[in-house]
């Protein structure tokens, strides 16, 4: 069989590999993979796919983020987060093909639940459903807690709230942005390993803890 980039893949309506026929896109293509295959031998490194390249770049734990329309509750995960200050200002990526965007969007409120390896499962389970159909608090026998200041719930079953208020939106690259304003942690909680999403379907748990606060006092808020 070709080396992948030598010719044309197989496919339904030609099913053997073509080879690429000798003109400028072949020659700058065989180009690009010689000059590739040096740079590794220089470097010892391989180069790896753009679009691979944010699973290098391990977010924030995965999250539940509830929310209420008015009507009911509902609840959705976002590995796709990012801590904005220390404020407990954060941002979410997300868009209007999920349901919950429309109660985020119009009450402006939501609160991000933290859940533990143990609930890994339900995680997956209440990110490949819709709340359009599913009562997901009830398919995944999530508990709801009532809220300080929003009407979207906690959720016992995790290790933290965070009570938030919708604080803009950069719809063209669908952040949303979020200030908390309440936070809440089950201390008493013994299982308190987060969940990383690697964003091939596969995640890790927090392992090791390392203490380096001495040395990065300047850096950090004092507490
Ligand atoms: C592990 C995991 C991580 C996810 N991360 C995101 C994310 O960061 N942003 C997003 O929009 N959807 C993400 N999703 C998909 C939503 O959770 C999914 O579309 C969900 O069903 C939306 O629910 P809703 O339609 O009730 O709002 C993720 C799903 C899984 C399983």
């Amino acid at each position: 069989m070709a080396p992948v980039g030598f010719g044309r893949k197989p496919n339904a309506s030609s099913p053997k590999w073509e080879p690429l026929k000798s003109g400028p896109v072949a020659f700058a293509t065989l180009r690009i993979l010689l000059e590739s295959v040096r740079r590794g031998r220089e470097t010892g490194m391989e180069d790896l796919p753009t679009d691979k390249a944010f699973t290098l770049i391990e977010p924030g734990p995965v999250v539940l983020v509830t929310t209420n329309d008015g009507h009911k509750d509902n609840v959705m995960t976002i590995s796709w987060t990012m801590v904005l200050d220390f404020t407990a200002k954060f941002a979410i990526t997300t868009g209007a093909w999920n349901h919950s965007y429309a109660a985020l969007t119009r009450t402006k409120e939501c609160v991000i639940a933290i859940p533990t390896v143990d609930l890994l499962d339900i995680v997956v389970g209440v990110g490949t459903c819709s709340g359009n159909d599913t009562d997901k608090f009830a398919t995944f026998g999530l508990t709801r807690v009532k809220a300080n200041y929003v009407r979207a719930p906690l959720i016992a079953e995790c290790l933290a709230n965070i009570e938030c208020r919708v604080v803009d939106i950069v719809g063209r690259h669908g952040i949303v942005v979020l200030q908390g304003i309440s936070a809440h942690i089950d201390g008493a909680r013994q299982e308190k390993r987060l969940i990383h999403a690697i964003g091939d379907g596969t995640f890790v748990e927090d392992g090791r803890r390392f203490d380096r606060r001495a040395a990065m006092q300047s850096k950090l808020p004092s507490v």
